[in-house]
């Protein structure tokens, strides 16, 4: 049903009304070429931001991690139990640390190679798990087990010295 505007511009329409004639209808429309213009500013504002991403991952790539980094002592992790660690960097990177079996560690970045969701190791299943795609690494090499991540874990070197668990980089492990 239509309905009839008071103010038609009879008699009762108030002055501000023939000095301003909108009508509520005509001011809330968006026609098509405003709607394309939006559309076509929106994409350009994600290209820029995407551009922005990929020049500032080629200009400022990972740095290799530098040196041993004392995480915790080899008391503080029981077998087959996980430790998260974060190493301060240039950038803040969470790690992964797996008292695998006795006198074994393993330690990987925690971010999921598929999305970055963080993964942890389920000692029941003896595997590391990315809860978010169900995708499943080894926790003794990184390697992708199954679902959808399409690179290993990217993985630290353990060293243990008088009881004190320290990482540092996996010069050979991390080669692509
Ligand atoms: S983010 Fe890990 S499987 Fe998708």
């Amino acid at each position: 049903m239509a309905h009839k505007d008071p103010y038609d511009g009879g008699e009762n329409t108030p002055s501000w009304k023939s000095d301003f004639p909108f009508q509520a209808k005509k001011a809330t429309h968006v026609g098509r070429r405003e709607f394309a213009k939006f559309l076509a500013l929106f994409s350009g504002a994600l290209a820029l931001t995407n551009g922005a991403i990929v020049i500032k991952s080629l200009t400022f790539p990972t740095k290799p991690l530098e040196g041993e980094h004392f995480i915790c002592n080899e008391s503080d992790v029981a077998v087959g139990s996980m430790l998260q660690f974060d190493i301060q960097g240039s950038k803040v990177i969470p790690y992964i640390l797996i008292h695998l079996k006795a006198n074994e560690w393993r330690a990987f970045e925690q971010k999921c190679t598929h999305l970055t969701c963080a993964v942890r190791f389920r000692e029941d299943l003896q595997k590391i798990e990315c809860p978010c795609h169900h995708g499943f690494f080894s926790p003794d090499t990184g390697e992708v087990l199954q679902g959808p991540p399409p690179r290993p874990l990217p993985q630290l070197e353990v060293v243990i010295k008088d009881g004190k668990v320290f990482v540092k980089e996996n010069e050979q492990k991390n080669k692509v």
